[in-house]
């Protein structure tokens, strides 16, 4: 993450990078009335994929072995909550300092969980496929227009694909910029 400070304007140049116009936003935004319904079904469809794989399953268990239902509730409210707060995404908002936050609990294990390490960087790209996908199914089944219903479904898309940057950034290790002297020695 050498180098790259201001998250919000890292957030607002990828967005302008997708082409996430203001006017797609507007259409996320009006997506909550069709999405916020099935937001806790979501977030229990996405708990229950992590426990069916025992590289993701693991972060839920007790000591025991066992699934640790506290610790999925605890959880599904946090994601409930970044469902949330990604449909009222304003460029200018503070979303990406809470993304940046739940970025790093994933990538740098709290000493609580240091025993596991990160979540496989490969399995946040896969959670964002499957959020993509569970969204894009909803939006077409739910919305009467099938035409506005794939115009949101690639807005979402869209903002998704910035949310991955950022989800990604305590994993990814670029190279800095060297000096040309430096090249050449
Ligand atoms: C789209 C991908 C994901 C999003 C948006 C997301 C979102 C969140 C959020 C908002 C939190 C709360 C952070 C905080 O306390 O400030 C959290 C915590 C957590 N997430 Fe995720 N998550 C994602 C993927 C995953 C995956 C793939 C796993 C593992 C299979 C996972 C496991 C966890 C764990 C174990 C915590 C608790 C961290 C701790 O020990 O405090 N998450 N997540």
């Amino acid at each position: 993450m050498q180098g790259i400070v201001d998250w919000a304007a890292r957030m607002k140049q990828m967005a302008e990078f997708v082409g996430l116009t203001q006017t797609e936003l507007e259409l996320i935004q009006s997506t909550a009335a069709v999405l916020v319904p099935h937001a806790e079904a979501l977030t229990a469809a996405i708990y229950d994929h992590f426990l069916l794989f025992p590289e993701t399953r693991k972060f839920f268990l007790r000591e025991d072995g066992e699934v640790d239902q506290d610790r999925i509730t605890r959880r599904k409210h946090s994601l409930k909550r970044w469902l949330e707060n990604t449909i009222q995404y304003q460029v200018d908002g503070d979303f990406p300092v809470f993304l940046l936050t739940a970025a790093l609990v994933h990538s740098h294990p709290p000493s609580h969980r240091a025993h596991l390490g990160s979540v496989p960087s490969r399995f946040m790209v896969g959670t964002i496929s499957f959020v993509q996908t569970a969204i894009a199914q909803l939006l077409f089944q739910e919305m009467d227009d099938p035409q506005k219903a794939m115009m949101a479904s690639l807005a979402w898309s869209k903002l998704l694909m910035v949310q991955l940057d950022i989800l990604l950034a305590g994993y990814v290790d670029e190279v800095p910029i060297q000096p040309r002297s430096q090249q050449e020695a």
